[in-house]
């Protein structure tokens, strides 16, 4: 996994500058210098994505094979939609069958293969919600929700690590044997609750990286692979398969 090239070096490209008279705050002007000069930014629109997070899940699945022609999807915290655009070309999803069932208490827009709830995922009917708009139990479920930022690092740290351990709960009352489980978690802070957790239940974890997650990011994935399969057949996925 490799970064696309940042504008230094043999291909060196023109950086956008913005004015430090043009109005903005300082830490906006230096965000939106740094976005506009951000190499996955410029790719993800030349190639229709509509988020740079698309890249990775791109590079995740690249190296570990996660999406497959034909699996089921669940997509948690999936707007603006790039996730869901990766995983619908992986899966050959159609708006006739669809194989993407998304979630996200946000406005988004249509992607085609996929379908898409506007809900808060901690709502206590969104799991069911989740799977009957599936119409079956997924064989994949990955997760990018972060709760939005407060401006207190710990506050939302702890935020979006309770909602990779919801996800991680929901995957393993769902999930197939076999199934995969992604989550967006944060360096030195995946509970230990949530490792031993997935340790018991899946054949392998992986912290994973990715090129495309910003070095100076905390953002980290967890990423659970192999089903080992619910011993209690009763949860959630007494849901059928068509
Ligand atoms: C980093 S963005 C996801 C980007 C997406 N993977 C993509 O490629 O476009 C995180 C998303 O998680 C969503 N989110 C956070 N908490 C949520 C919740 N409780 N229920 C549903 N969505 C949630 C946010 O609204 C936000 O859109």
């Amino acid at each position: 996994m490799k970064k696309p090239t940042s504008g230094k070096g043999p291909t060196r490209v023109l950086r956008t500058k913005i004015k430090k008279k043009s109005g903005l705050k300082e830490s906006s002007r230096r965000w939106l210098e740094r976005h506009m000069n951000d190499p996955y930014v410029q790719r993800s629109k030349a190639e229709g994505y509509r988020s740079r997070a698309a890249y990775k899940l791109i590079e995740i699945d690249e190296r570990y094979k996660l999406l497959k022609s034909g699996m089921r999807v669940v997509d948690l915290g999936a707007a603006p939609g790039g996730w869901c655009q990766v995983a619908a070309r992986k899966l050959g999803s159609t708006d006739e069958k669809p194989l993407i069932a998304a979630i996200d208490y946000l406005d988004m827009d249509p992607v085609p293969g996929c379908v898409i709830l506007k809900k808060d995922f901690l709502d206590d009917d969104a799991p069911a919600a989740l799977i009957e708009a599936l119409g079956g139990p997924p064989d994949v479920v990955i997760s990018d929700m972060a709760a939005p930022t407060t401006g207190h690092r710990r506050t939302d740290h702890i935020r979006t690590m309770h909602l990779g351990e919801v996800a991680a709960d929901f995957a393993i009352s769902v999930l197939k044997p076999g199934g995969h489980f992604l989550t967006k978690t944060f360096q030195g802070g995946t509970a230990n609750d949530l490792l031993t957790m997935l340790k018991q239940n899946f054949k392998s974890v992986h912290h994973v990286k990715p090129p495309a997650s910003r070095d100076e990011s905390v953002e980290l994935f967890l990423l659970a692979k192999d089903f080992k399969g619910r011993k209690d057949v009763d949860q959630v996925s007494s849901v059928s398969e068509d």
